[in-house]
């Protein structure tokens, strides 16, 4: 037997003074998104904002229904929004943090398993790694250079 090692690289910030200007905008947009959340049932406010190569940023925020399966996850409102808003512009970067009134979120906050899936779609479209910030409120950051360090092995069109 062999074994395939996949080695993965995170860049770990403790501020959020650390990232260029445009990373620090992108991180603070993304916790202005927390206020645009509707999330009645888990109480847990997410922000996501997309920053496009047109240099424009789109915020999305989770929407929750009360049949919980449907919940739409904020990076996926981001990402919807951005495609809808931009077409066929390519999203660079993506910052997601939370928000909650039970305590402070002291941990980066990463995208969910369906939202790298859907984040790994759009690197695969324009074929440009997406840089993913996750921050926390203590001012922690989490940054991958690329989709493909947070979903190895990951599925895309190239196996059809
Ligand atoms: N949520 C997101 O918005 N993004 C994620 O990547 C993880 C989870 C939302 C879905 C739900 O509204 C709430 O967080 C709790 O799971």
């Amino acid at each position: 037997m062999k074994q395939l090692n996949i080695q993965t690289t995170i860049d770990v910030f403790e501020s959020v003074k650390e990232l260029d200007k445009n990373e620090q905008l992108l991180v603070k947009a993304a916790f202005d998104a927390t206020v645009l959340a509707y999330a009645p049932y888990s109480q847990f406010f997410v922000g996501a904002a997309v920053l496009l190569e047109n240099g424009e940023i789109i915020k999305g925020a989770n929407q929750e229904n009360s049949s919980f399966p449907i919940s739409l996850c904020a990076e996926r409102t981001a990402l919807g929004a951005a495609g809808n808003l931009h077409p066929g512009v390519a999203p660079l970067k993506i910052a997601i943090t939370a928000r909650t009134d039970a305590e402070v979120i002291d941990r980066p906050v990463p995208p969910c398993g369906a939202c790298r899936q859907v984040i790994a779609e759009q690197q695969q479209r324009y074929k440009k790694p997406i840089v993913i910030l996750m921050a926390s409120e203590n001012g922690l950051i989490y940054r991958s250079k690329s989709i493909a360090d947070l979903l190895p092995l990951m599925f895309d069109a190239t196996y059809f």
